[in-house]
C-alpha cells in the first residue's frame, strides 16, 4: 500500500519553546510510525530549520520551510534561498500556499520557478492548488487547479517526481468546513490524472509511474481525518492548526497509521 504522508504547517506560529516540545513529543511518539507506513513531515518558520534538524536527524521524520525564494542569490532582501534551506537538510518545501499567492501576489509563473529551483536542488516541493468559493460556485474548480499545474507542466511533467501536490479549496483552508469525501476524491484524482496524461501527450512513456503524492488540505482535524484519508486517490494530509497540538498532530498520525 501507498505511504500515506502526513504534513504539518506550523505558518507563522510558535517559539523556540513551543518548538523544541512540539518536536521532542512528536520524535518520542512517532518515531515508529515513521519508520514503518506513515511518511511526516514538520514545515516550519526559517529559523526553527536549525531545530529540526537537531531533533530529526535520523530519526525518519522529514522537516522543511513554508516558502522559498525563486533565485539562488542576490541583492534580495528578505528572502530565503534553497541552498539555504538545505544547509539545514530540509528535504521539502512548501510553495504556491494560498495565503502567499494572495498577500504577496505570487504569480502561476513565480511558483513554477520555485518548483523547478527546489527540484534542482533535490527538495521535494509541496505544491498547493485550489479554488475559491466563487470559482466553486461557478463550477469552475477543475479549470482553476489545471491552470495552476500549466505552468508547471510547461517543463515537462516528469518534473513532479517526488513532488507532493497538496489540494487545498481555499476556502476550506481555516474554516472548519472541510471538502467533502466526494470532493477531495474527485479533486484528488483528476490532478493526478491530468499530470498523467499531460506527460503521454508530451510523449513520455509509462506516466502512470510517476511517483507524486496527492494529498488534501484544509480543516483537516482528528474527527475526518480517517474518512479522508480512507480515500484512494488521497495519499496524506497537511494539516494547518491541528499541526499546532502535539495531541492532535500525533493523533492524526496515529489514524493513518490505521488506514
Ligand atoms: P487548516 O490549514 O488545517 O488550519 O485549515 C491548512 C493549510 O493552510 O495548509
Amino acid at each position: 500500500m501507498n505511504k500515506k504522508i502526513i504534513i504539518a504547517n506550523l505558518k507563522m506560529h510558535g517559539s523556540s519553546s513551543f518548538y523544541e516540545e512540539l518536536f521532542a513529543q512528536v520524535k518520542s511518539t512517532q518515531q515508529h510510525l515513521a519508520a514503518s507506513d506513515v511518511e511526516i513531515v514538520m514545515c516550519i518558520p526559517y529559523p526553527y530549520l536549525f531545530l529540526a534538524e537537531k531533533f530529526f536527524a535520523h530519526s525518519g521524520i522529514s522537516w522543511g520551510s513554508q516558502n522559498v525564494a525563486k533565485d539562488l542569490a542576490g541583492p534580495f532582501t528578505g528572502e530565503v534561498s534553497v541552498t539555504m534551506l538545505t544547509d539545514f537538510a530540509s528535504q521539502y518545501a512548501i510553495i504556491g500556499h494560498s495565503e502567499r499567492s494572495t498577500a504577496y501576489c505570487e504569480s502561476d509563473l513565480n511558483i513554477a520557478e520555485k518548483f523547478k529551483r527546489l527540484k534542482e536542488h533535490n527538495v521535494r516541493p509541496i505544491l498547493c492548488v485550489g479554488e475559491t468559493f466563487i470559482e466553486r460556485e461557478a463550477g469552475m474548480e477543475k479549470k482553476v487547479v489545471q491552470a495552476q499545474l500549466e505552468t508547471i507542466l510547461s517543463n515537462g511533467s516528469e518534473i513532479f517526481a517526488d513532488s507532493v501536490i497538496a489540494y487545498e479549496p481555499i476556502w476550506a483552508i481555516g474554516s472548519d468546513m472541510a471538502a467533502s469525501p466526494e470532493q477531495a476524491q474527485n479533486m484528488c484524482s483528476f490532478i493526478r490524472d491530468f499530470i498523467h496524461s499531460e506527460g503521454k501527450h508530451s510523449g513520455h512513456n509509462d506516466q502512470k509511474k510517476i511517483p507524486l503524492k496527492v494529498v488534501y488540505g484544509g480543516s483537516v482535524n482528528e474527527k475526518n481525518t480517517l474518512q479522508l484519508l480512507s480515500l484512494d486517490e488521497v495519499d496524506g494530509a497537511l494539516i494547518g492548526r491541528c499541526s499546532l497540538s502535539a495531541d492532535k498532530f500525533i493523533q492524526i498520525c496515529n489514524l493513518a497509521h490505521q488506514i
